[in-house]
């Protein structure tokens, strides 16, 4: 097991089945899933779970994360707040390919209440098995981290 291998997963409360059944999906490819919860369905706050995950990445713990909530929305914009974070999130598989291929994002966030079952792990598996294409879209990935946050 490579340190590449290694993904962190959270949700919030709107998405602890999701992401359940998502680290099932990707245990079974040889990932090692480092899932951080929460693990209670009480609610609780997205902001909290997404920069947790995100600062797991940006230290290099985990080569990529995924973090889920009803829309995908809120915790994917708190996983962005942490620098280094490129998090976006995706309906569709196409868009999930994507933002690895041309984004070279190392955080893909979904929305359990937008997406079903089947449609979410096509979208897991499309963000995992896409590369970075460098070349042009390392120039704008670069624009994009000359940003700051
Ligand atoms: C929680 O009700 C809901 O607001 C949250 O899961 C998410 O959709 C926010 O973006």
């Amino acid at each position: 097991m490579t340190a590449s291998k290694r993904i962190v997963l959270s949700s919030d409360h709107a998405a602890i089945a999701l992401r359940q059944t998502v680290a099932d999906h990707i245990s079974a490819q040889g990932w090692e899933v480092v899932d951080i919860g929460p693990k209670t369905p009480e609610s609780t706050h997205y902001p909290v779970h997404g920069k947790a995950a995100a600062q797991a990445v940006a230290s290099g713990d985990c080569h990529l994360g995924i973090v889920l909530c009803g829309t995908g929305q809120g915790i994917m914009m708190a996983a962005n707040k942490v620098p280094g974070i490129r998090c976006g999130v995706c309906s569709d598989a196409f868009s999930a390919r994507m933002i690895r291929a041309h984004n070279n994002a190392n955080m893909l966030s979904i929305g359990a209440r937008v997406v079903g079952e089947g449609q979410a792990l096509d979208i897991v598996d499309a963000f995992l098995e896409a590369e970075f294409e460098g070349g042009r879209h390392a120039t704008r990935v670069d624009m994009i981290e000359a940003q700051g946050d």
